[in-house]
């Protein structure tokens, strides 16, 4: 099959690799119809992540058809349309009971082979999904194939973010970041019923996006973004502030702007060897810090019919539809945001 695979920094093919097939009865074989690069990828891409294997097919957002069923598989057969969360998880252990499913014991993210072991990524013609009784869910009446996708990764980590900042009406919220992620964690806080929210970022297409989703905007490249937050909520910063880039920069502007005693919720994955801030730091703010993979299995089937009542025009995040065998150019758009990228969205040739 086709796939676009990782060999090292900035380097991505489009190439052939091996089928996959059921490894375990417990596996099934999605057709991929729809797949998206996201910020996550970048981080492999960038090679800011190490340790995945030259030739791993990447990616981890997608939404396909069933074409093959281990012997084990229950809730699926072939011909059923299915969204995954971007990781595998079992259903069953301690973390899956709790919902926590992104720490499931059996957890595996799509795209990451190291060493031999794991599993290839969505960004391809076809992908093996373990546990797939406790991992896939059909995408339901009502869902399109994207949005469906979005439940996977993006839409969920956003209403995560805003979860985790314990959100509520009253109060100003920040959302540092304005990339897809960042624009549905606006749309996650606004769904927990935050009626102020501002949004920083640089990129002016980006800002013009957060405000179509509902977001006050800061361009982070002013100064006044810290005074901003400071008249609004009487000098004591903001109630909490939800961190979409995953960056040093991104999180001390989080300490700064959020009120002693109030919450930072990080969803951006900072590959560097240290915290933003020191322990006195947040002491000094009494501060709470979240930060964490999402749950999506957990989450997805919680926001579906708000999907479904298409309370969002979440769909329009995806700035470029372009085929599977174009992917090494999706690649280059979004890393280098060139023509406005501001998500890629695949589909197979
Ligand atoms: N925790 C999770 O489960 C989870 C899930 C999905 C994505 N992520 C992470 O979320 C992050 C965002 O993903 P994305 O797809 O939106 O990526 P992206 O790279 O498209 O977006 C990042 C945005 O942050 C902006 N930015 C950079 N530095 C900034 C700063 N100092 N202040 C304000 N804005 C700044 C950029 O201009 C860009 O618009 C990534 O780190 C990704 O790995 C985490
Ligand atoms: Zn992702
Ligand atoms: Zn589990």
């Amino acid at each position: 099959m086709k796939a676009l695979t990782f060999h090292g920094k900035q380097e991505i093919h489009f190439e052939t690799i091996a089928d996959p097939r059921i490894l375990t009865p417990t596996d099934v074989i999605v057709k991929m119809r729809a797949c998206a690069i996201c910020g996550s990828d970048l981080h492999v891409y960038h090679e800011h992540e190490k340790g995945i294997d030259t030739g791993t097919a990447m990616g981890h957002e997608f939404a396909g058809e069933i074409v093959e069923v281990g012997g084990q598989v229950k809730a699926y057969r072939k011909g059923d349309m299915i969204m995954s969360p971007f990781t595998t998880s079992c259903g069953a252990c301690f973390y899956c009971r709790i919902g926590l499913t992104a720490r499931c014991v059996q957890s595996q993210l799509y795209g990451w082979v190291e060493k031999g072991k794991g599993l290839h990524g969505g960004q391809a013609e076809y992908v093996r999904v373990p546990l797939a009784d406790s991992t896939l869910m059909k995408i339901p009446e009502g869902v399109s194939l994207e949005e469906g996708l979005l439940l996977g990764d993006i839409l969920s980590t956003g209403f995560f973010c805003a979860q985790q900042a314990q959100v509520t009406p009253g109060g100003v919220y920040v959302v540092v970041g304005c990339g897809p992620v960042g624009l549905m964690t606006i749309l996650g806080a606004r769904e927990l019923g935050a009626e102020r929210i501002v949004a920083i970022d640089s990129v002016p297409e980006r800002l013009t996006m957060a405000r179509k989703f509902g977001a006050e905007t800061i361009n982070g490249q002013h100064p006044e973004a810290f005074q901003v937050i400071l008249d609004a909520t009487e000098g004591r910063g903001a109630e909490a502030v939800m961190e979409a880039v995953g960056s040093h920069s991104a999180v001390r502007l989080a300490l700064e702007l959020v009120r002693p005693g109030g919450i930072i919720s990080s969803v951006g994955v900072c590959n560097d060897a240290h915290l933003a801030f020191s322990p006195v730091e947040a002491y000094n703010k009494n501060l709470t810090y979240k930060i964490g993979r999402c749950p999506a299995r957990n989450i997805m089937e919680r926001l579906i019919p708000m999907v479904q009542k298409k309370k969002y025009d979440i769909t329009s995040v995806f700035s470029h539809t372009m085929r599977l065998s174009d992917g090494v150019r999706g690649y280059d758009m979004f890393a280098n945001k060139k023509d406005n990228c501001l998500k890629v969205l695949l589909k197979p040739d």
